[in-house]
């Protein structure tokens, strides 16, 4: 058995939309794989395809040594209790407290106490910088909470995998260091294997030891975090510098 995440010739369309046509990537255990692209390129519907929450057209997703697509129900549940996702709106219950929002996987998937369940959640949120907003119902809380307190539902299970959807668009520099430190932190001290999707250069900087650039629906950079800086001619080089004139399709 291979540990990681092995994607090969994966394609996604939606009607006559080719999203993805020929992906080809390989993330390994213990790695922090950032995920770069413009927007419309296919990066959250790569993100939907790896955990099992879209079906490919064709290619294959094998995690841990084992394929995705053709699972049953019962192994679709156990792969994805060793996922979490930090979706790109967040994502939380609105008619929920947060805290019971961060618990919501244990209450739904293990036989954990509520008493044990509401001190992991309240454990998770100090850990993204949260101690008081456990009884606080979701739309009190800032833009920048909320992805605070996303982050802390995607932690409290304890996953091998965590899938970030832009975890720092939208946010003050100060908040995004913070969740930036965050991401590395649990990649660090927990050893979870990430994919970050990502926009922001800092942030892909801070956290991602490996980067893929995915354009026109295939993976057009696929090196070391060094390789991406040293770019200096090509996508890779276009995306850091933010040019409209290069190899990558432009509107
Ligand atoms: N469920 C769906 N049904 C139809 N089209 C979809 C669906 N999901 C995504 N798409 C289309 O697939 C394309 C890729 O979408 P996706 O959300 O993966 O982009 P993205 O790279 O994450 O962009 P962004 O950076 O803006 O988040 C878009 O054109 C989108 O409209
Ligand atoms: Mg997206």
């Amino acid at each position: 058995m291979e540990p990681g995440i092995q994607i090969s010739g994966l394609a996604k369309r939606f009607g006559h939309l080719v999203v993805l046509d020929g992906v080809d990537l390989k993330i390994q255990r213990g790695e922090n794989r950032v995920i770069l692209g413009r927007s419309g390129q296919g990066k959250s519907v790569m993100l939907k395809l790896i955990v099992g929450l879209l079906t490919p057209d064709k290619g294959s997703i094998v995690v841990d040594g084992k394929r995705v697509v053709g699972m049953s129900r019962r192994e679709l549940y156990d792969l994805r209790r060793r996922f979490s996702m930090v979706f790109q709106g967040g994502a939380l219950f609105d008619s929920m407290t947060v805290g019971d929002n961060v618990g919501l996987g244990l209450a739904e998937h293990t036989d954990q106490s509520p008493e044990e369940i509401r001190k992991r959640s309240q454990k998770s949120l100090e850990m993204v910088g949260l101690p008081d907003v456990f009884k606080k119902m979701p739309a009190e809380l800032s833009g920048g909470m909320k992805k605070r307190a996303s982050l802390a539902r995607a932690i409290v299970s304890e996953p091998d995998y965590i899938l970030y959807d832009e975890p720092t668009t939208g946010l003050d520099p100060i908040t995004a260091d913070s969740i930036n430190r965050l991401i590395q932190h649990l990649d660090e001290e927990l050893g979870v294997t990430s994919l970050v999707v990502t926009h922001d250069m800092t942030s892909a900087f801070m956290v991602g030891d490996r980067f893929a650039l995915l354009n026109k629906g295939t993976i057009v950079f696929d090196g070391s975090s060094d390789e991406a800086r040293a770019a200096t001619e090509g996508p890779m080089a276009q995306f850091i510098q933010g040019d409209s004139q290069g190899p990558l399709d432009s509107l």
